[in-house]
């Protein structure tokens, strides 16, 4: 795909957009089929599943950098200098219209870049989501409330320019650290979640909560985990880092026990609105699933028995080798592993030997770039 930036070498960020797309999906595709062969010789690799080859992020990251009165969006250079990235093609029309105002708010409310050379300044990045239904979630992050004040007297402005915010907030992130976001987080709209309907299920996001950064392909992976988990007919189901619930909404079904578990409070707190709203709409299957906050290896590993089926989907450093031997030594018939880094999927499916790799498939979430997100039905050998 055509890049201007990357053309003239100002973002280097999207390492193989020169190859062809058909291309680059057929090399992750070997990558992955060369890392798990010898581990599953049996494995059968259903067709990868491809995103649109532009306009497919959902999430933007972006710096900001310069002046007041000239802000950069987007990245820093090599030297810590702001390079403005707000025509890159990987966004959606929706996130592009946004990125010009979000420029203009930086002047207008008269918010200071941060340096990072200088350790001046305060404001780091703005993060920007946008929900299927074209609603957007707006954060800035601050290296202090310093100039909180003015954001929330200039607000009104910007949600006149841009009336598709639906949720703002002001991260507060002090630390001069390689650090995205700071545990604080000040929400400055009624709305505090944006509703991210996927295949149906609406998923609710708050600031601070994961999620996929390809809407698209990622209501691909929950639907086909739903089909794994439907064939395997399981009476139980965990979901271990279910972040706000996406596999554990997918995969319940009436009389289906479903336990979802996760670190974070507020990802817990949205997947039980998606559960309760959809239990008061009258969704039976939404009767027995239940949402713990609690680390996955110490919840799993403490249980007196496992679920029939349990979907696995940790951040990249994957599962490690603790609760891949529970895993293989438990009561489960069936592992769901979804997977963005797949050198730690390899390396946690060798401790996993009495669990069979059955079926594969790839999903493209993050094209252009060497990363992709595989996922694996496991079943006891
Ligand atoms: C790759 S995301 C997956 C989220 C979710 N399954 C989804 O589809 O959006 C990984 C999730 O694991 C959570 N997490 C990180 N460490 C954890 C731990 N030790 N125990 C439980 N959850 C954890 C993160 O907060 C994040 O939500």
């Amino acid at each position: 795909m055509r890049c201007d930036y990357y053309a003239a070498g100002l973002c280097r960020s999207c390492t193989i957009i020169e190859q062809p797309y058909a291309e680059q999906v057929a090399d992750k595709q070997a990558r992955v089929a060369d890392l798990l062969g010898p581990l599953a010789p049996g494995l059968t690799w259903l067709p990868p599943v491809t995103s649109d080859e532009a306009g497919f992020r959902t999430k933007a990251k972006m710096v900001i950098a310069g002046t007041v009165q000239a802000p950069t969006i987007g990245i820093l250079d090599a030297s810590g200098r702001g390079q403005d990235l707000r025509d890159c093609p990987l966004y959606p029309v929706s996130l592009s219209r946004a990125f010009p105002m979000l420029a203009d708010f930086v002047t207008r409310a008269g918010l200071e870049p941060y340096d990072v050379p200088g350790r001046r300044g305060e404001l780091k990045h703005v993060l920007v989501t946008v929900a299927p239904d074209e609603a957007l979630m707006v954060r800035w992050v601050l290296r202090s409330t310093e100039a909180l004040a003015r954001i929330r007297k200039h607000l009104p402005w910007l949600l006149d320019q841009l009336p598709d915010i639906a949720v703002a907030s002001v991260n507060v992130q002090p630390a001069h650290a390689a650090v995205l976001e700071g545990e604080r987080e000040v929400v400055l709209t009624e709305r505090e979640t944006l509703t991210m309907r996927v295949n149906g299920i609406d998923l609710h996001l708050r600031p601070q909560s994961f999620f996929q950064t390809n809407t698209a392909v990622a209501s691909a992976l929950y639907r086909q985990a739903a089909a794994w988990i439907e064939a395997s007919a399981p009476a139980s189901l965990w979901d271990l880092y279910c972040g706000v619930g996406g596999f554990a909404l997918h995969g319940a079904a009436p009389g289906r026990t479903v336990t979802g578990v996760e670190t974070s409070a507020q990802a817990v707190a949205s997947a039980q609105r998606s559960r309760d709203e959809r239990l008061w709409s009258g969704d039976g299957s939404m009767r027995d699933v239940a949402f713990e906050t609690a680390d996955a290896v110490a919840w799993a590993t403490g249980q007196a028995s496992s679920a029939d089926a349990i979907v696995v989907n940790p951040p990249r450093r994957g599962l490690g080798e603790e609760l891949s031997r529970w895993l293989d030594a438990s009561g489960a018939s069936t592992v769901i592993y979804s997977s963005c880094n797949p050198d730690t999927l390899a390396r946690d499916l060798a401790w996993m030997p009495s669990l069979v790799a059955r079926e594969a498939r790839l999903f493209d979430m993050f094209p252009h770039t060497g990363h992709g997100e595989v996922g694996v039905v496991l079943e006891r050998a």
